[in-house]
């Protein structure tokens, strides 16, 4: 492999949090400094977002800050969204709807406790050809907690795809090997996304550090080692949703109670050039960044406005990204990095 790698195109990330107001006009632009022109936007903001016209209106906020990348939209499944709602968001060009299980991440009191009161939902959306987007965990209770509650959460993966087989599933940020094999023995209308971060992370380095703590939390060296599997192997299944999630500096400082979400968009596909090259799999590196996703999603884009370049040279990841007020401390913050990406406006 040689010491460079253009991009066709700019790599795509279907799974990205910006939030809103200063915090979005921070992050925004990191979007395109991580090598990203096409983002897929998460709805849970504070309300989240559930309506046709709550997201047209962010989807013009995150343009105004950047119109070089694509922004790609989805609604926060709650009882507001419904068959009614699926029809006018498929023409407004909103991509799909997400689930939050009630209580289990950032953000999710509004979500969702049972799903067979969606299902009239769901079946506009596998009408509409539109996207379902999933949390995949199960809210802690007697006999589950953050280390199996994706596991547990498989077999509503699995009841869901088979009452909508030609519903477009994605079963997000995936930790687990038990979620990749589920994934692999769903039909091929289902796929997952994989972090970043758990190409990295296992739950030693979640212990003790909360900038490493997230939802789901990273899980055993098998767990880790199914991921970089997956998502070095060629499936189309398998492609990059960053779950680049911050926070206020504050709020990952607190012991009890940190906020949950790691920040890697400002480093996005160098930390995944990193993993793929530990694992010696860089020729699979383009197909899980920026060709499976968009092929699975089918979304239409603007032609590119700068070219993405990785270049293999030292890249210190910073203490921070600032700007005014607002800090947001970077996964592996201080650590080098052997991949940077070069962008270039067109
Ligand atoms: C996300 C966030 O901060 O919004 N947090 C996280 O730990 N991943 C929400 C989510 O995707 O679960
Ligand atoms: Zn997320």
């Amino acid at each position: 492999m040689s010491d460079f790698i253009v991009f066709p195109k700019p790599a795509a990330d279907f799974h990205v949090h910006v939030r809103d107001g200063d915090m979005m006009r921070t992050v925004v632009p990191t979007i395109k400094q991580g090598g990203v022109s096409l983002a897929y936007i998460m709805p849970n903001l504070i309300p989240p977002v559930t309506t046709v016209l709550a997201a047209q209106e962010y989807r013009a906020r995150l343009e105004s800050v950047d119109s070089s990348v694509t922004f790609a939209t989805t609604l926060y499944l709650s009882p507001e969204v419904t068959p009614d709602t699926i029809q006018q968001a498929k023409k407004a060009g909103i991509s799909g709807v997400k689930v939050y299980p009630a209580g289990v991440t950032t953000n999710s009191d509004h979500g969702v406790s049972s799903y067979a009161s969606f299902y009239p939902t769901f079946a506009a959306m596998e009408e509409a050809d539109m996207v379902l987007n999933l949390h995949g965990e199960c809210p802690s209770s007697d006999h589950i907690n953050v280390l199996n509650a994706e596991e547990e959460f498989l077999p509503t993966l699995k009841d869901l795809h088979f009452r909508f087989p030609k519903l477009r599933i994605v079963l997000e940020h995936c930790t687990s090997a038990a979620a990749i094999a589920a994934v692999r023995e769903c039909g091929p209308t289902v796929a997952a996304t994989i972090t970043a971060h758990h190409l990295f992370l296992t739950i030693d380095e979640v212990t003790g550090n909360s900038y490493n703590f997230c939802k789901p939390v990273a899980k055993f060296p098998s767990d880790r080692k199914a991921l970089l599997e997956a998502a070095t192997s060629g499936e189309s299944k398998f492609f990059f949703g960053s779950d680049s999630a911050p926070h206020p500096i504050a709020n990952k400082q607190k012991g009890q109670g940190a906020a949950a979400g790691v920040f890697t968009q400002s480093h996005s596909l160098a930390y995944v050039a990193e993993a793929f090259d530990l694992a010696g799999k860089l020729d699979k590196l383009q197909d899980f960044v920026s060709n499976f996703g968009r092929e699975f999603y089918k979304i239409t884009e603007d032609q590119p406005t700068f070219q993405v370049t990785l270049v293999k040279e030292d890249n210190i990841i910073p203490n921070t990204v600032t700007n005014g007020d607002i800090v947001v401390v970077p996964f592996k913050a201080g650590e080098k990095l052997h991949w940077k990406v070069i962008v270039k406006d067109l």
